[in-house]
């Protein structure tokens, strides 16, 4: 098997994976984000050879055997771009059925970026450690819930209070999979242990009030169960008629308070996690999925700790 020439502007020192370039590891966080399944340089392709001496070759980068497909990642170096269409050419005439895509950096940047990895990205990143729950499964599982909700308030008209800011992707998608009219509020609060037990200080209030609405609290995720246990309190008092909670993200291993949630979407292990709206110091929210951090990523910024919100 004839090595591949690699491109002339490739570092010193290759990364610690057998990766030729960073950025096919990376391509490979886009795949395992999708599920799709790969293969690193499988195989060799022959392209010229001579009394049966191999004088040229294409490995390509990835095989998808899933969509039968072999990639080509390219680097915007014009020099290197004509070389490997001269060689793509060569390869498609001798291989006519086998399915090979060039994949330019910038196409590849452009989709990293899309999908929170990326040039427009770069500090989050740096701080991810993997994708927990991809956006697939986030949309499919809010579906689910959304369709639960519906049955479960037919012939009502819910009245979803969201908590702030964390909530915001969940509370979006979630309304929207309710097939029922549906009002929404939002608040903002911060918790603290106080004398008679944990409170609520309330920093944003709903603007309407709940006495006899069938009001559900749509959170974010639920750790210790301080925050919640100690907003449905506040929120009882104001007499709703019915008052129920539906939580994303459910952190059972750390519960303190013994909360009630109606509906979970997802129990997550006993890690800091981010995207999908939640936060670490105002970070990370808008990555379309939920990731853990690195740890030493966290460690390293544990100085500025987060406040609950
Ligand atoms: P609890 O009072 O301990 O249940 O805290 C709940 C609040 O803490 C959530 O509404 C989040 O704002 C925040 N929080 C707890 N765990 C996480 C996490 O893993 N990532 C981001 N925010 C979190
Ligand atoms: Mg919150």
């Amino acid at each position: 098997m004839t090595a591949k020439a690699k491109d002339a502007e490739q570092p010193p020192s290759a990364p610690a994976a057998n990766f030729a370039h960073a950025s096919e590891e990376d391509f490979t966080h886009i795949l395992d984000f999708y599920g799709v399944a790969w293969q690193y340089e499988p195989r060799s392709f022959t392209l010229r050879e001579e009394d049966g001496r191999v004088l040229e070759a294409f490995t390509p980068d990835f095989y998808l055997p899933d969509l039968d497909l072999y990639i080509e990642l390219t680097t915007l170096k014009q020099s290197l771009v004509t070389e490997k269409h001269r060689k793509l050419r060569r390869f498609q005439e001798r291989y006519p059925d086998v399915q090979v895509k060039l994949l330019h950096k910038a196409d590849y940047l452009s989709l990293l970026a899309k999908y929170g990895f990326g040039p427009f990205s770069e500090v989050e990143v740096a701080g991810i450690h993997e994708v927990l729950i991809s956006a697939s499964a986030l949309e499919h599982r809010v579906g689910e819930l959304g369709a639960a909700l519906s049955r479960e308030y037919r012939g009502r008209e819910p009245h979803l209070v969201g908590v702030l800011r964390g909530v915001t992707c969940f509370m979006a998608d979630l309304m929207r999979h309710i097939s029922l009219p549906v009002s929404i509020d939002f608040m903002a609060i911060s918790s603290y242990e106080g004398d008679q037990g944990s409170l609520v200080r309330i920093l944003k209030d709903l603007d309407e009030p709940l006495a006899g609405r069938d009001v559900l609290v749509v959170e974010d995720i639920v750790d210790t169960g301080m925050t919640l246990n100690a907003l449905l309190q506040e929120l009882r008092q104001r007499g709703p008629a019915s008052l129920k909670v539906c939580a994303l993200l459910d952190k059972r291993a750390r519960r303190l308070v013994d909360v009630p949630i109606d509906y979970v979407g997802f129990e997550v292990p006993d890690e800091f996690v981010v995207g999908y709206g939640l936060d670490f110091r105002q970070k990370f929210r808008n990555l379309p999925f939920v990731a853990t951090l690195k740890r030493d990523w966290l460690t390293a910024h544990a100085e500025d700790k987060q406040r609950p919100e």
